[in-house]
C-alpha cells in the first residue's frame, strides 16, 4: 500500500472514497464544511440521519454524494476534541481502514484534521502507522487461499503546503515503524513448531542480506560453550532445537559512536520445563519470543529510515521444555559472568538466557543497554495490558524511555529496583537464586538482571502484558517497537 502526502482540493478531486474526520463536538473540518456547502448541505443532512455522534472509531458512510467528485464519503469520529490524543486517532484511523477493506476499494483520500492538539509530525506519523497496521493479517497457516483485499493507495491531504516537506518524513517514519511491528507480530503469531530459534536466526539473517546497514551473526551452542554461557545453555538442554544467540549490528552512526544495545528474550516456546506450566492457555507461550521479535522489528524499522545511530541487537533464543536432560529445580549453573545460579524454578528461564546475553553485550562497549522480555506473569497482574514494566539503573535512560513511550502511546511505568528487594534472591547453595518468592515478582526478576548489568547504563522492559492480546483478538500487538524506535529517533537527534 502506497501512502502519499499532498495538498489536495478535496471538493474537486475524484476518488473512490473521501475520508473526513469529525469530533463529538460535531465540528467538521474546514474542508468538510466546504464540501457540505458545495453540495447544498447534503453531507450534514445525511450525517444527522445516520445518528453519527463523532465518538472515536465511529464511522458514517455517506453514499449520496450529489455533484461531489467522490463516489462515497466516509466520516470518521475522533472523539472529544478537548481530550484528543493518539489513542483516539488510532481508533479513528483503524475504523476507517476496516471500512475501506470491507468495501474492497482500491484507493482513497484522507483529509487530515487541520487543527488538533497533536503536532503535525505526530499526527502524520501515527496516521501512517495506524493505516499500515490495519492491513496486518496472519493467514499463512490457513489453507483456503482467500487472499485478503489489498488497498493500493491512500492519499493523505493537508491544508497547509508548508507541512509537506516535514510531513513526508513523518509519514515515512510511521510506515517504517509499522513495517517493524508487522515483522514482530508475524514472528510472534507463528507457532513454536515453525518459529524455532533457527527460524528466528534465519529471519534476522535475511534482514542482513536486505539492508546494507545491517550485518547478522549467529553464535551456535558450541561457541556458547566456549564463551561459558552456562545459564543460557542450561535452558536449551531440555530441547531438541539448538539454542541460537543472534547478533545484529546496525551501522547508521559514525564509526566511533558507542551503540545502543537491545537485548531481546527469544524464547520460542515456554512450557516451563520441569516446573511445567498448567495446560490452559499454554499455547500462548509461543509469544515468549516477543522481546527478541521487537528487537528484530526495531532494527528493521531503523534501517528503513536510515537513522544516524549505531545499534546492536542481541537475541538469545531457545525453547524451555521438560525432558530427561532438562534443568531440574535445585540445579546450579555457572553464568558467563562467573556467578553461580541456583535454579529453584525452571520456569524462571527468561532471566537465565538474558543474563548471559547481557554479559555478552559488554563487548560492544555500549552507550546504553536495554533488554526487552516477556519476563513475568506478575507484570500483567501489576500493570495489565496497557503499560510495559520499566526498571533501570540509570535515571536518564528511564526518563528517556518514559517520554518516548508517552509520545507514541506505547507507554511504560517504572518500578523500583531498591536494594531492599535484593535479599529475596539469596541462595543457601549458590551466589544467587533464580526466583525471589511470590512478593514483587516483576521487581525481583529485574533485580536478578541488575546483577549482570552493573558495568553499563541499563534499562529493562517487561512486556508480558503489552506484547500480546488474549481472547477473541488473540495475537501479537507489535509493542514495544514504536517505543523503541521513538527512543532511538530521539537519541539519534
Ligand atoms: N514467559 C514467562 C512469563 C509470562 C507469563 C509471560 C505469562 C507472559 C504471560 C516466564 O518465563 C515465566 O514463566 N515466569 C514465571 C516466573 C516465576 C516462576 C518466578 C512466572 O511469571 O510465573
Ligand atoms: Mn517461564
Ligand atoms: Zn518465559
Amino acid at each position: 500500500m502506497q501512502i502519499t502526502l499532498s495538498k489536495i482540493d478535496l471538493a474537486k478531486t475524484k476518488t473512490r472514497c473521501l475520508i473526513l474526520f469529525s469530533t463529538t463536538q460535531q465540528e467538521m473540518c474546514k474542508e468538510a464544511e466546504a464540501i457540505d456547502k458545495a453540495s447544498n448541505g447534503l453531507v450534514k443532512r445525511q450525517l444527522v440521519n445516520s445518528g453519527f455522534n463523532g465518538k472515536a472509531g465511529e464511522t458514517a458512510l455517506l453514499c449520496e454524494t450529489g455533484d461531489m467528485p467522490c463516489e462515497c464519503l466516509l466520516v470518521v469520529g475522533l472523539g472529544d476534541e478537548d481530550e484528543f490524543n493518539i489513542s483516539q486517532l488510532q481508533k479513528g484511523v483503524s475504523a476507517a481502514m476496516k471500512n475501506l477493506l470491507s468495501m474492497k476499494v482500491g484507493e482513497a483520500i484522507i483529509g487530515m484534521p487541520a487543527k488538533s492538539s497533536l503536532t503535525t509530525s505526530t499526527l502524520l506519523r501515527e496516521t501512517a502507522q495506524a493505516l499500515v497496521n490495519a492491513t496486518y493479517n496472519f493467514s499463512e497457516c490457513k489453507s483456503d487461499d482467500d487472499k485478503p483485499h489489498k488497498i493500493r493507495k491512500i492519499r493523505l491531504s493537508v491544508s497547509n503546503s508548508k507541512q509537506l516537506a516535514g510531513g513526508r518524513k513523518s509519514v515515512q517514519q510511521g510506515e517504517a515503524i509499522a513495517l517493524g511491528m508487522e515483522m514482530a507480530k508475524n514472528l510472534a503469531d507463528l507457532p513454536g513448531n515453525i518459529c524455532t530459534p533457527a527460524y528466528l536466526a534465519r529471519k534476522a539473517g535475511s534482514l542482513g542480506r536486505k539492508y546494507k546497514s545491517i550485518s547478522t551473526k549467529v553464535v551456535n551452542e558450541k561457541e556458547m560453550e566456549k564463551l561459558k554461557m552456562g545459564a543460557l545453555l542450561s535452558v536449551s538442554r531440555g530441547s531438541r532445537q539448538p539454542a541460537k544467540l543472534i547478533i545484529m549490528e546496525y551501522k547508521g552512526g559514525k564509526k566511533g559512536d558507542k551503540p545502543v544495545v537491545l537485548v531481546g528474550k527469544g524464547l520460542t516456546f515456554d512450557a516451563g520445563g520441569i516446573s511445567i506450566k498448567p495446560s490452559a492457555r499454554m499455547d500462548e507461550m509461543k509469544y515468549d519470543m516477543c522481546g527478541g521479535a521487537s528487537v528484530i522489528g526495531t532494527i528493521k524499522a531503523v534501517a528503513e529510515m536510515e537513522l544516524p545511530i549505531n545499534i546492536v541487537g542481541v537475541v538469545p533464543s531457545s525453547e524451555n521444555l521438560p525432558d530427561g536432560d532438562a534443568n531440574k529445580p535445585g540445579d546450579i549453573v555457572t553464568s558467563m559472568a562467573g556467578k553461580t545460579i541456583e535454579i529453584l524454578n525452571t520456569d524462571a528461564e527468561g532471566r537465565l538466557i538474558l543474563c548471559d546475553a547481557l554479559t555478552y553485550s559488554k563487548r560492544f562497549k555500549p552507550d546504553t543497554v536495554i533488554d526487552i522480555a516477556t519476563l513475568t506473569g506478575a507484570c500483567i497482574v501489576a500493570l495489565g495490558n496497557h503499560a510495559s514494566g520499566l526498571m533501570a539503573n540509570s535515571e536518564e535512560v528511564a526518563s528517556d524511555l518514559i517520554s518516548a513511550g508517552e509520545s507514541c502511546n506505547d507507554r511504560t511505568w517504572r518500578l523500583p529496583l531498591w536494594d531492599e528487594y535484593q535479599p529475596q534472591l539469596d541462595s543457601n547453595f549458590a551466589d544467587i537464586a533464580n526466583i525471589g518468592g511470590p512478593a514483587a515478582g516483576t521487581i525481583t526478576a529485574g533485580c536478578f538482571l541488575s546483577r549482570f548489568t552493573e558495568d553499563f547504563n541499563w534499562a529493562h522492559l517487561d512486556i508480558a502484558g503489552t506484547a500480546w492480546k488474549s481472547g477473541a483478538e488473540k495475537g501479537a500487538t507489535g509493542r514495544p517497537v514504536p517505543l523503541l524506535v521513538n527512543y532511538l529517533i530521539n537519541k539519534a537527534g
